[in-house]
């Protein structure tokens, strides 16, 4: 079976051709560089760049796989959630797809796609990822918790209540002075800070006690960064960032104080331990057999490291980094399971912003 996945969510154009369900037989994924200068994506700027990219990622994608379209038993696109104009680019384009060639479209959850990363790639090396799984999807846009069923059923055990643990990233290095996306370039400078240079104090909430919440450290930074009077340092990292060329952590490290490093390292470890902690109580919660940690975020060293050491009932498996941020392998991945279940799309199918997944 041979499945074309499409994805435009966010900033990434992304097709990739896959074959049951685990060989990869392209992956081509184009960034779109043009929102770095506004540090952040702007969602007018993301379609346009969408319509501009498709035609050429997709073409990319069959001729690396050395397939037709009408090799494909079916062509997989994201449906959300996400930025309405961008996925509606990726959809529109995956059902003419099917119309001329006569393929089943198939709606993918962009979430689901993160999780089935992680099943793809264990399947690839010959594992096998055991169920319940604990799922933890960390990105740009979600922070949530599921347990997985083996019949890729969800139940959502908890999530965010404000910001997604990579958009804290995000601003927070904006607010620094630092380039979009935040999140790798908080991640290089961590490791040349002291994790307990700068204490956070994470507000207790109330209700669900596997819910995140972000913000609350987001405005501590702002808190620390306006007592200090740190602008001269802040602008001259705005400096670096506006430049056309990307920047080296040498080059990050040589406009940022000890103290700067110290609140990065401090931020990341406050972090990773507030998503680590939740993940560790949700897998003992369900008895689960395998914890999967994905999306842009998972990427994380800091994370990463920390999960090896923590105290988990059960596996946990990363996806490689290519993976755990957006691309098309992973949409193509979870429409096998509904190709084999007969749930395909109609042409009447939307593109949905707040599409949840359980
Ligand atoms: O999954 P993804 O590519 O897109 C969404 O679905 O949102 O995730 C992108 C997010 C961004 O917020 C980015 O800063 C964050 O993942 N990210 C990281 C790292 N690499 C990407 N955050 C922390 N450390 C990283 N190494
Ligand atoms: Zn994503």
């Amino acid at each position: 079976m041979l499945i074309l996945g499409i994805e435009s969510s966010c900033d990434e154009t992304a097709a990739a051709v896959v074959e049951d369900a685990c060989r990869i037989r392209s992956s081509v994924v184009a960034s779109q560089m043009a929102h770095g200068k506004y540090g952040g994506v702007v969602p007018e700027l993301a379609s346009r760049e969408h319509l501009r990219a498709i035609v050429p990622v997709v073409r990319e994608a069959m001729s690396r796989a050395g397939r037709e379209f009408g090799d494909l038993d079916a062509v997989a696109a994201t449906e959300g959630p996400g930025l309405v104009g961008s996925l509606l680019v990726g959809l529109t384009f995956a059902k003419s797809l099917c119309f001329v060639h006569r393929k089943p479209l198939i709606a993918v959850n962009h979430i689901e796609g993160h999780i089935h990363a992680v099943i793809m790639e264990a399947r690839q090396e010959g594992r096998a990822v055991e169920f319940p799984a604990l799922a933890l999807v960390a990105s740009g846009g979600h922070t949530h918790l599921f347990e997985v069923a083996p019949d890729f059923r969800y139940r959502l055990l908890g999530r965010t209540r404000d910001d997604a643990a990579g958009e804290a990233f995000d601003k927070v290095a904006k607010l620094l002075g630092y380039s979009y996306p935040g999140g790798p370039v908080l991640d290089r400078l961590a490791p040349h800070g002291d994790p307990h240079g700068v204490r956070f104090t994470m507000a207790k909430m109330k209700g669900n006690p596997l819910d995140f919440s972000f913000s609350g450290i987001k405005t501590a930074v702002l808190r620390w960064v306006e007592q200090r009077g740190m602008s001269a340092e802040i602008d001259a990292r705005r400096v670096l960032a506006r430049g056309d060329q990307p920047v080296t952590t040498e080059q990050w490290i040589a406009v940022t104080p000890q103290a700067t490093l110290d609140l990065i390292a401090s931020f990341q470890h406050t972090v990773v331990s507030e998503l680590l902690k939740r993940t560790v109580s949700a897998a003992e919660q369900i008895s689960a057999r395998s914890v999967i940690i994905s999306g842009g975020v998972a990427c994380n060293s800091g994370l990463r490291a920390a999960a090896r050491s923590a105290d988990f009932c059960a596996p946990v498996w990363f996806p490689s980094p290519a993976l755990s941020t957006d691309n098309a392998a992973m949409i193509a991945a979870a429409a096998f399971p509904k190709l084999a279940r007969g749930e395909t799309a109609g042409w009447d199918l939307r593109a949905k912003a707040n599409l949840v997944l359980a």
